[in-house]
């Protein structure tokens, strides 16, 4: 089984190959981050237009790079949501015109899925069951997994995304986009001597959590310190620690609240190293392990879509009686 899979939900072009004996056995990224600098954040039509741009010879590059024809792929798996309705609608036309000419099945995969599933794709991949922690730029969640298409949100974010508290709170410190990364290099040069954030929602029993007001807390700290490079680091830091620190503390009770023992972390901000840090003590203090996507697939990328998209025609197939690949196409 061969799955080509196409990610274009937001302002990266991600196209790649998962083979069921090989793995990933091809994977192209197009980033348009250079594109939305500029504007400080993505504009959707900008985005769109360069998907269109972008992904035919990305697809060709692709198959070029696994040596395959057309000929040679089982199915097509393709991002179906969420994410920008008009960066959405490329992947989605070009992945059902591709199927339609090569007579191929098609199917839409839930991008949160892909990112929930693309640990799966190291060699130490984690088994189910497993907590997973998925913090990008648009959400932030607890989800309870118990096998594949098994999933509970068992907490939620009830106003900013982690990654957008950290573009936006970026953003107000004068940092590029997208301010997340920048951010944390920023908060490498703090010298601990700014006051403690806030850590929002966790004097409270549940689940859920709230970022908007670090956010704010961090634009009252910069409008009340020196303008310096080493005031704004120190604020830098104590921001990426109240963020680390929250999600910590809510995965903790997460864990107990499940009896898992396996964490698993995925999306942009699941690239923080300082997270990376805290939750590895996290669970090495509870006798448990934690699970990430290598660098390149915690942002997004289209081998996370080949996988899931690989799962579930695997799924399908082998519950098909006939087995010919008669595969329910989604809509
Ligand atoms: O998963 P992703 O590529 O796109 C969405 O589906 O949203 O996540 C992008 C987010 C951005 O908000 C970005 O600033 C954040 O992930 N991010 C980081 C880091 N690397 C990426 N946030 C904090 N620290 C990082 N090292
Ligand atoms: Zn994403």
């Amino acid at each position: 089984m061969r799955i080509l899979g196409i990610e274009s939900s937001c302002d990266e072009t991600g196209i790649a190959i998962y083979e069921e004996k090989k793995g990933v056995t091809a994977h192209q990224l197009y980033s348009q981050v250079k594109l939305h600098q500029e504007y400080g954040g993505v504009v959707p039509e900008l985005a769109s237009r360069d998907h269109v741009r972008k992904i035919i010879p990305l697809i060709e590059a692709t198959l070029k790079q696994a040596n395959l024809a057309p000929t040679d792929l089982t199915a097509i798996a393709y991002t179906q949501g969420p994410g920008l309705i008009g960066a959405l609608l490329v992947g989605a036309a070009v992945a059902k015109s591709l199927a339609f000419a090569w007579q191929l099945p098609a199917m839409g995969v839930h991008h949160l899925e892909g990112h929930l599933l693309a640990p799966m794709l190291e060699e130490n991949a984690p088994e189910y069951p497993f907590l997973a922690l998925l913090v990008s730029g648009g959400h932030t969640m607890l989800v309870d997994v118990q096998g594949l298409g098994r999933y509970e949100i068992i907490g939620e974010s009830i106003d900013d995304a982690a990654g957008e508290a950290f573009d936006k709170t970026a953003k107000i410190m004068g940092l590029d986009y997208p301010g997340g990364p920048l951010l944390a290099k920023l908060a490498e040069d703090g010298d601990g001597s700014e006051a403690k954030f806030p850590r929002p929602m966790t004097d409270r029993p549940g689940l859920d959590f709230s970022f908007s007001g670090l956010k704010t807390f961090a634009a009252n700290r910069i409008a009340a310190s020196e303008d310096t490079a080493q005031a704004r680091a120190n604020i830098a830091q104590a921001f990426q620690e109240a963020v680390v620190d929250t999600l910590a503390i809510k995965c903790k009770r997460a864990l107990k609240q499940t009896g898992s023992k396996r964490l698993v972390v995925a999306g942009g901000v699941s690239a923080n190293l300082v997270l990376r840090e805290k939750l590895a003590e996290l669970m090495a203090s509870v006798g448990g392990a934690v699970f990430y996507p290598r660098h390149e697939y915690c942002t997004d990328n289209g081998a996370m879509i080949a996988y899931a998209g690989f799962c579930h025609f695997k799924q399908q197939t082998e519950h098909s009686t006939d087995n010919n690949h008669e595969i329910a196409v989604s809509p």
